[in-house]
């Protein structure tokens, strides 16, 4: 592969907005960020998003409109990334685009990324690959995370056990050791829970820098009650969504625990978040030496100090942690890099999943190509 230029973009089940990034690729080297944007969705768009999840009237046709939407989004994004880094869309080999999930069921054999690729294609003049799911479940697998492969290539080191760490609406981790096959899986909730209560508390998005989170108490019951979830005991090859961990799954455990006030909810729900991922990382990589996260929720201060507790009480107290900042890739940045560096393993027909990790018969080139 000769020097190359990509772009990726990732709307993930926060429902949060886009995150991209204009990345090089230079063989042998680790890929370099040549320019880096984040758009919030209008709050109509998230509504409609959210709307979307569960089955409804006429879905059909409010799934269209919404990806034309997206397609505008995706489009003001990417003009943003070529501004920024000087860039002419004919210098662009591809544009790597995640999609908005509406629905992730891989044991029943399909997935659903959402967007318009043709419509972004026409707008940006620039090859889009999108879809990068269904050919992984095609393949018998979960079709996710696919992140990991990318953490593989870009963080894995000769001397260091290391666990990149993902929270974003879910949370997943990658294991990377040394001369052992890449391991990795969905853990649980990430961001979505936390997001949806502090919704109905606060009236805000999330919990800004986790302050509501702070000023409340965890409830050790209740913790308990929400660590007990089927998914959690689960063996991987395991990937999960909003279809699992959403209001609905926390409304019916929270039923015995209706006095609490809402900020020890949140306390609980920050901690079931931490202790998940603690859990998953004591039990498949006990040996793991650093631990660096990734995703929106490395930016709120309670999840990441309950994080470090969490993985004291699991047994990692020797394990450091901190973000991929660390390793050279800001953690909002980490999945838009990864989508860019799936779209250039599509246009250069190599694999892009690990079937150690989502199940898959075996590696496959993920994504489908709309060409400029
Ligand atoms: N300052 C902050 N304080 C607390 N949480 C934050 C902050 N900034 C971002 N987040 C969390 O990160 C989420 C977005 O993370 P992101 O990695 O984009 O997830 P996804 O990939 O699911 O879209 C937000 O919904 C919120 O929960
Ligand atoms: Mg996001």
């Amino acid at each position: 592969m000769a020097q190359s230029i990509y772009l990726g973009l990732m709307s993930g089940t926060s429902f949060d907005g886009v995150d991209g990034v204009a990345v090089q690729f230079v063989p042998g080297q680790p890929l370099q960020v040549l320019a880096a944007s984040a758009r919030s969705f209008e709050p109509a768009l998230r509504e409609a998003l959210f709307a979307l999840q569960t089955p409804g009237h006429n879905e059909i046709e409010r799934e269209a409109q919404i990806a034309n939407q997206l397609a505008h989004d995706y489009a003001l994004t990417t003009n943003e990334l070529l501004q920024q880094a000087a860039l002419k869309p004919s210098q662009v080999q591809a544009l790597g685009v995640h999609g908005q999930t509406i629905r992730h069921q891989p044991t029943l054999g399909y997935t659903r990324q959402i967007n318009n690729p043709a419509r972004l294609a026409e707008l940006t003049s620039i090859d889009v690959v999108a879809d990068f799911r269904s050919r992984d479940i095609a393949a018998g697998g979960q079709g996710a995370p696919l992140v990991c492969a990318f953490h593989a290539v870009q963080f894995g080191a000769p001397d260091e056990t290391r666990v990149i760490c993902n929270i974003g609406g879910i949370s997943n981790i990658t294991i990377l050791a040394a001369e052992e096959t890449t391991g990795g899986f969905d853990c649980g909730p990430g961001n979505a829970l936390l997001d949806y209560w502090a919704n109905l508390h606060l009236g805000t998005p999330y919990d800004t820098n986790g302050c509501f989170a702070l000023s409340g108490k965890v409830n050790e019951n209740l913790l308990h009650t929400l660590l007990a979830g089927h998914y959690f005991a689960l063996p991987p090859p395991k990937s999960t969504g909003r279809e699992l961990f959403n209001s609905a799954w926390l409304n019916i455990r929270l039923e015995k625990f209706d006095t609490l006030p809402p900020q020890d909810v949140q306390a609980t729900l920050t901690a079931l978040t931490a202790h998940s991922i603690a859990r998953a990382i004591a039990q498949f990589a006990s040996r793991c030496q650093a631990i660096y996260v990734c995703g929106g929720g490395a930016r709120n201060p309670a999840l990441m100090q309950m994080l470090g507790a969490a993985l004291s009480t699991a047994g990692l107290a020797h394990a450091t942690l901190s973000t991929t900042d660390t390793l050279g890739v800001p953690a909002q940045q980490v999945e838009a890099c990864a989508f860019a560096w799936l779209a250039m393993r599509c246009v250069t027909r190599a694999p892009g999943n690990l079937p150690s990790v989502t199940g898959a018969a075996g590696p496959r080139v993920l994504g489908a190509l709309y060409p400029r």
